[in-house]
């Protein structure tokens, strides 16, 4: 029998203590289990059936306590969720999280400070501040000790690239866009490469641009912009009386991983008087590596960055910045008359109140975890997570090339690695098929995490290698496993 709810158990400090150290007892030893590998990466279960599980009636009183709560997680919850820190967990560009910044997550949670203004997250927002001026730091541009900050922290990267568009598409259309609309401006378009992620297009669909706005570029062989046609689409463009708000670059694409010459695209914008925009959400954690920056050269050319916390820089999701070249910018997305929350009108009374820049009005305190993270490890900590994360990717693909079952799509440029088993007497289709039924008989089988990417027709099995306790041998028995099930 549960008791009956009262306020004050609902708020005990005591409670909080003594169910908070059970459960990071609990996921300690989970953590534990997983780094080590034992278990499955997923405890694969069709979502029609588990479904089923969830329809329980709305609880009018209290149906457990909260040791049952984490008897539950213990039980149900936990051992069902995708074992990201497991060795052979390789698929989505998902952080393995440092444990210590989900802690932070946790201190995020129970102080709840709202940040839409500074007195309702005054430590919140100088974190936040501090975390900007590193990345900025990183970037290449001068450090900003003055007041003026040039961007902000937000909930994903798709949420920062919009916000980098909006402010872009303000930046440089004729006239007021945020406050006309766009029945003026119909020809506004967004140049990019044909591998963008699809938040971009998106944007382009969520600002009223339609997604036909976004002028495909296409790749070379390693999958980066190619520059000479980036120049010619633009040049027609402006033949045909189109604007090009933006160009986006990418650094460290979706599909593969490769990064777009930053440099000859940056020069190009500066002289043509184009805002450049660099969707650095999985690849501008490279700044961080002495070993691998200068892949990122010319990404001070920039207007804008989006760079995410929770892909390389082993942040639990979500935490992701969007920063300006020039500060003034960081204010040109949004522009509010909301006189409950901001009593100033202009960017010097509204510095330091977040939400001026934001999407969103109530926001997470998300600097913490990565300040903390910065702070415990330095940027020497941090980069040998990068640096240990792109050596494996190329000893993966070393050892596909030496394989004569695979074909490796490109070497990688960051962590993202592209093959396909290959099988002689299958036409592309089957081939096709082939690489789709692997991949889901290896999730199924709960042995390994991997995911799979179509391009130009041919699908190739895509893994992320981020997880710093995957060996050798993981990437061993993964090929391993993809001859055997093939042949099965
Ligand atoms: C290049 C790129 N940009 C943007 C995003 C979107 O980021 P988020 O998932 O944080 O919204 C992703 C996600 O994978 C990405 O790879």
């Amino acid at each position: 029998m549960t008791p009956k709810t009262n306020i004050g158990d609902m708020f005990d400090a005591e409670n909080f203590r003594t169910s908070g150290h059970a459960l990071i007892d609990v996921l300690a030893d989970q953590l534990q289990r997983r780094l080590t590998g034992v278990g499955p990466v997923i405890n694969w279960k069709s979502p029609e059936l588990e479904d089923q599980h969830w329809q329980q009636p709305l609880p009018q009183q209290a149906i457990f306590n909260a040791d049952d709560l984490i008897n539950k997680l213990q039980s149900d919850i936990l051992p069902d969720s995708l074992a990201i820190h497991h060795p052979r967990n390789m698929g989505h560009q998902v952080a393995t999280p440092l444990p210590m910044a989900a802690l932070c997550d946790l201190v995020a949670a129970l102080t709840n400070q709202a940040m839409a203004v500074y007195e309702t997250g005054p430590s919140a927002t100088m974190i936040e501040r501090q975390v900007i001026r590193w990345l900025s730091e990183l970037i290449g541009w001068k450090p900003t000790i003055t007041k003026h900050i040039n961007g902000i922290l937000t909930s994903g990267g798709a949420q920062a690239n919009l916000t980098a568009l909006l402010a872009a598409r303000q930046h440089s259309a004729k006239s007021n866009v945020w406050k006309n609309g766009i029945a003026d401006h119909k020809l506004l378009k967004i140049l990019v490469s044909e591998h963008s992620h699809y938040s971009i297009s998106r944007a382009a669909g969520i600002m009223g641009l339609g997604t036909d706005a976004v002028i495909k570029v296409a790749t070379d062989i390693e999958g980066r912009m190619d520059v000479t046609q980036l120049q010619h689409l633009h040049q027609e463009s402006l033949i045909k009386g189109e604007h090009i708000i933006a160009v986006v670059a990418t650094a460290g694409c979706t599909p593969t991983g490769s990064i777009d010459p930053l440099l000859q695209i940056g020069q190009y914008c500066n002289t043509q008087g184009l805002w450049l925009h660099v969707d650095g959400a999985h690849g501008a954690s490279a700044l961080l590596s002495e070993q691998h920056r200068q892949q990122l050269d010319g990404i001070a050319l920039a207007d804008s960055v989006v760079w995410d916390g929770h892909k390389l820089l082993y942040m639990p999701a979500t935490v992701s910045a969007v920063v300006f070249k020039n500060p003034a910018n960081s204010f040109a997305a949004f522009a509010q008359d909301a006189s409950y929350l901001f009593q100033g009108e202009n960017h010097e009374t509204e510095e330091f109140n977040t939400s001026y820049r934001t999407l969103e009005c109530t926001k997470r305190m998300m600097g913490l975890k990565l300040w903390a993270a910065l702070s415990l490890y330095g940027v020497e900590g941090m980069a040998l997570l990068i640096d240990e994360a792109f050596a494996k990717a190329r000893l993966f693909a070393d050892k596909i090339q030496a394989d004569q079952a695979f074909e490796l799509l490109m070497q990688p440029q960051t962590n993202i690695v592209c093959f396909r088993y290959l099988n002689d007497g299958l036409d592309a289709e089957n081939l096709n098929l082939l690489q789709a039924t692997i991949r889901k008989s290896l999730i199924e089988s709960g042995a390994f995490h991997l995911t799979q990417v179509t391009l130009h027709g041919a699908t190739w099995l895509r893994t992320t290698l981020m997880n710093p306790m995957t060996q050798a041998s993981d990437l061993d028995a993964l090929l391993t496993s993809i001859k055997q099930f093939a042949k099965n």
